[in-house]
């Protein structure tokens, strides 16, 4: 059940640090937290022999309701058996809807056909966190480059075909949807030895292989080769050579923001997640600088132009114990003739990894702000890490207050327990000193 073990990491890493009473000073020797080798398993579901079969136990859907839109249509999608409550509750009505966005792009969304506000964001990801792309206004079925079918039998499953040539590009035919409050899951039939590039972020070839499981969720356990990191791009490229001498590409973009995995299979590639909804986007290239133009120009937006100093040599590492030791590291590279655009520190130089503050030992504002003016004086620039959890001071230690907490608490920015309505706290690096056990 790796996968709801999952949720729990996403937000344990974005939310709150846990509330125990700090009981000994602050320690001026940098340590690891405790969790460092604690983090959550990332043995997929697929290794768990007693993990459910999604697609064995679960009904799929049947679509009806067919009606034209302007560019596509939408169907009502509706349970077509018992639930399997595989990894969650089934969703029993969903909506499908299919719009020919442009000549080169098409967007498939499956999503609850009934949402209220205080469900709408486990499904629907807001445009203002993740761009979501709309129809140019004229392109139809019969001027797209990519065409879409479906059929009922035995339950809902879809294609998506380039026109130009009736390649199959995208098939879920003999595999079911499966739509849950917390597991989503669709399987895509592939060609033989198929080449798909993207699914970052992670370490590992550039062709991804027909062997390989890429799980995504926000975690920070290092870099490790073929595993999870800190980002998700959930976009591939697919390149198809035809006999060595020439190729076709087309991509593939599920906008989702949750948990998820992709498993890369000989002729299969399974897509789920631990919530959302489907929302896919095909895109038809051919070549594949088209296909990253497709997804840059038409869907997340070309990179912002940076500072120019970003483009410079950057320094960072967890571990300077002090301003000296900084001081020292910029004078290294001075010595040594290379020129040094940044440095960075991690959270070192904060009271207990909390944020907004400094170290009064290690990291005092004076000589820090000799540091800064020394730094900006020679046209260096210098980065404090920030990290996205804040403490939750002990309300029993009048003395441990922090202000942080106290204004995001009284802005209701915390995510709370559903039910409970208590705060939501998770396990991050503001740890408290006296249950680590180090002298
Ligand atoms: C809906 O669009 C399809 C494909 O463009 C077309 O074949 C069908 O006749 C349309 N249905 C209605 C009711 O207009
Ligand atoms: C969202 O909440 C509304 C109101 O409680 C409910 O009717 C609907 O079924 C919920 N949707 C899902 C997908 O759970
Ligand atoms: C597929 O990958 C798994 C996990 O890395 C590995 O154990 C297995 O040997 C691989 N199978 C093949 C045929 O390479
Ligand atoms: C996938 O293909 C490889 C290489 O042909 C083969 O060794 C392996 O058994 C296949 N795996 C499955 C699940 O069919
Ligand atoms: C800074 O840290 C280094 C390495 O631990 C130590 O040797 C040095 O005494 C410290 N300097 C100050 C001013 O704390
Ligand atoms: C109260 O909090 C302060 C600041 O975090 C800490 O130094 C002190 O040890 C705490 N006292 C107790 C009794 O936990």
């Amino acid at each position: 059940m790796m996968l709801k073990r999952s949720l729990a990491a996403v937000l344990a890493s974005s939310v709150l640090a846990a509330a125990q009473a700090p009981s000994t000073t602050y320690r001026t020797i940098p340590s690891l937290s405790p969790q460092i080798d604690a983090a959550p398993s990332l043995v997929p579901a697929i290794y768990d022999p007693t993990a459910p079969n999604a697609q064995a136990t679960c009904p799929g859907y049947k679509a009806s309701n067919v009606v034209n839109t302007t560019q596509g249509f939408t169907a009502d999608l509706t349970i077509a058996g018992p639930a399997c409550s595989a990894y969650g509750n089934d969703i029993a009505d969903l909506t499908l809807a299919v719009e020919y966005q442009a000549k080169q792009r098409l967007s498939v969304k499956i999503y609850p056909r009934h949402l209220a506000p205080q469900n709408t964001s486990l499904y629907i990801l807001p445009a203002f966190l993740t761009p979501e792309p709309s129809g140019d206004g004229s392109t139809t079925a019969a001027t797209s480059d990519l065409s879409f079918t479906w059929s009922n039998e035995p339950s809902f499953q879809f294609k998506v075909s380039r026109v130009s040539n009736g390649e199959e590009i995208f098939s879920t035919y003999g595999y079911k949807i499966v739509f849950e409050d917390q597991f989503l899951e669709l399987v895509t039939n592939m060609v033989k030895d198929y080449n798909v590039y993207g699914l970052a972020e992670n370490i590992h070839d550039f062709r991804l292989g027909n062997n390989f499981t890429q799980t995504f969720y926000a975690a920070d356990s290092g870099n490790p080769i073929d595993g999870n990191l800190y980002g998700t791009h959930p976009f591939y490229v697919e390149t198809r050579y035809k006999d060595g001498a020439s190729s076709l590409s087309h991509g593939v973009y599920a906008r989702n923001a949750h948990g998820q995995e992709w498993l890369l299979r000989n002729r299969t590639i399974t897509y789920r997640t631990i919530g959302g909804s489907f929302d896919l986007y095909f895109l038809s290239g051919p070549k594949p600088t088209d296909v990253i133009a497709q997804y840059q120009k038409g869907i997340v937006g070309l990179p912002a132009l940076q500072m120019y100093w970003t483009f410079g040599f950057h320094q960072c590492r967890w571990g300077y114990e002090n301003w000296t030791v900084l001081q020292e590291v910029v004078d290294g590279y001075a010595n040594a003739g290379i020129q040094l655009e940044v440095i960075w520190n991690d959270i070192d130089y904060m009271n207990q990894y909390r944020d907004f503050t400094n170290g009064e030992l290690n990291y005092p504002v004076g000589p820090g702000q000799e540091f800064l003016a020394r730094l900006h004086a020679a046209g260096q620039h210098y980065v404090p890490i920030i990290d996205s959890n804040i403490y939750a001071e002990n309300p029993s230690n009048a003395s441990d207050a922090y202000e942080p907490f106290q204004r995001g608490a009284a802005m209701s920015a915390f995510i709370r327990n559903p039910g409970t309505g208590d705060f939501y706290y998770g396990d991050n690096w503001p740890v408290s000193i006296g249950s680590l056990n180090i002298s």
